[in-house]
């Protein structure tokens, strides 16, 4: 039980998970791995999606985690049944908010901004086909974004020129709730908005993914045990890492170099 929860991301977009995730199991240890070497995940072929996930669960699992987060919308809609399939522990993952968001919506038209690999999975379009057929959905692919978040920063004149190009016509269509369907979005959250009438809801998927760890962690009788201690570990050069990890989180920490061939 003082095992920590491993959590995984391409890179830092998982932090926003993380926000939400220690906010509701403070008492919680977390070991956090950026796999910023294969940054971004959404211009990955999926069998490599597939076989590196696996390996980002063996690696965590070796450093002694308890359960796994996938806090990453892409590596969950391409490789989230392989790696529940292929580790004993018990996974949780994410998905973009569009079940909320089509309960939400009053003019019946919801905008997703998502990797493209994301908005391509089948798994995206049973999301819409279970929960979405009543409304009109607006996918929006984001090529190039979670980079730009994490290489220039989130108010950078790069993030602002492709939020222009992916946001506005969410706001042309109409849309009066945006889901944001990559872990790096909330990061940009403001830039969003700005883009968007007033009244627009965003969808950032955190808190529901802290209430579902919660829950699996209880019925696995996993729960607690920890120190609100956290780790962070990355498969890209460490000190550029820590200095994206200062400008998003908001604190210097350590982060290991984790390599496994
Ligand atoms: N943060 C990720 C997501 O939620 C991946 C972005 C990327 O690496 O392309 O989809």
């Amino acid at each position: 039980m003082s095992s920590p929860i491993g959590v995984f991301d391409s890179g830092l977009g998982g932090l926003t998970v993380l926000r939400a995730l220690r906010e509701r199991l403070p008492d919680e240890d977390f070991l956090y791995f950026a796999d910023t070497r294969y940054l971004p995940y959404g211009d990955r072929p999926e069998e490599f999606l597939r076989q590196r996930g696996q390996q980002v669960a063996d690696a965590l699992a070796a450093h002694g985690a308890k359960a796994l987060v996938i806090a990453c919308n892409t590596a969950t809609a391409v490789a989230a049944e392989t790696i529940r399939a292929h580790t004993v522990l018990p996974v949780v993952a994410l998905e973009p908010g569009v079940k909320p968001a089509a309960v939400m919506t009053r003019n019946g038209v919801i905008g997703v901004l998502a990797t493209t690999r994301t908005l391509e999975s089948s798994r995206f379009q049973r999301l819409v086909d279970q929960h979405a057929q009543h409304v009109r959905v607006v996918a929006q692919g984001c090529p190039g974004l979670a980079e730009a978040i994490e290489v220039y920063g989130a108010s950078s004149r790069q993030v602002e020129e492709l939020l222009d190009a992916y946001v506005l016509p969410l706001a042309a269509a109409g849309a009066d709730v945006v889901v944001l369907g990559c872990t790096h979005y909330p990061w940009a959250a403001e830039g969003i908005a700005r883009r968007l009438p007033k009244e627009t809801q965003l969808i950032d998927t955190g808190e529901a993914v802290a209430r579902q760890l919660e829950r699996v962690l209880q019925s696995a009788g996993l729960r607690g045990g920890g120190q609100g201690r956290l780790s962070l570990a990355s498969s890209g050069p460490v000190a550029q890492v820590e200095e994206t990890v200062a400008r998003l989180w908001g604190e210097r920490l350590p982060v290991a170099f984790w390599d496994w061939g």
